[in-house]
C-alpha cells in the first residue's frame, strides 16, 4: 500500500465510526416501537405506575441484570400482576423490537440517566 492509499483508507474508516449507527444512537433517544407502547408502556410508566420501570435499565425489581430471555419469557407467561401477552397481541417481530428497544434504553440511560421513555408521535 503506498502513501495516498493509507491516508484515504484511515479518512474511510474514521468517515464510517462517525456515520456508525452506535454513535447516532447515543445521542437520540431510540423511539418506542407502537408493540410497546401499545402493551406495557400504560403499566411501565413513571410515575404514576404499576409496573417497575427498572426494565428501562435491564434491572430487575430486586436490581439484578435483567436478561433477554427473561424478558420474552415474562412477556409470553406473565408474572403476578403482569399479564402473559399471546403471539395475536405481541407476534414475534414485535418481542424482538420490544427487546431491541429495552437494550438501547438502557444504553441510552446510561449517558442520559434522568431521560424519560415516552411514547414517539
Ligand atoms: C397490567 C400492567 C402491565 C402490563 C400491561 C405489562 N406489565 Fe410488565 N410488569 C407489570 C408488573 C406489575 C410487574 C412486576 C410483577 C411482580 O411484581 O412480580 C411487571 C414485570 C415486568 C418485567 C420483569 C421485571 C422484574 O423486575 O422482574 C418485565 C421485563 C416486564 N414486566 C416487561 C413488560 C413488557 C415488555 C410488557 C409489554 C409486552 C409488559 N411488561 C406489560 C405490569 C405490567
Amino acid at each position: 500500500m503506498n502513501r495516498t492509499n493509507v491516508i484515504m483508507v484511515t479518512a474511510l474508516l474514521a468517515l464510517g465510526m462517525l456515520l456508525s449507527g452506535s454513535n447516532a444512537r447515543a445521542q437520540e433517544p431510540p423511539k418506542m416501537p407502537y408493540v410497546f407502547e401499545k402493551n406495557c408502556f400504560l403499566c411501565h410508566k413513571s410515575p404514576e405506575r404499576t409496573g417497575p420501570i427498572g426494565i428501562y435499565d435491564m434491572r430487575s425489581k430486586s436490581g439484578n441484570p435483567l436478561h433477554e430471555q427473561y424478558i420474552r419469557n415474562n412477556v409470553r407467561s406473565g408474572q403476578n400482576a403482569m399479564p402473559a401477552f399471546r403471539i395475536s397481541e405481541v407476534n414475534p417481530k414485535g418481542l424482538n423490537a420490544i427487546v431491541t428497544y429495552l437494550k438501547e434504553m438502557a444504553e441510552y440511560r446510561k449517558t442520559h440517566p434522568g431521560y424519560k421513555p415516552t411514547p414517539t408521535e
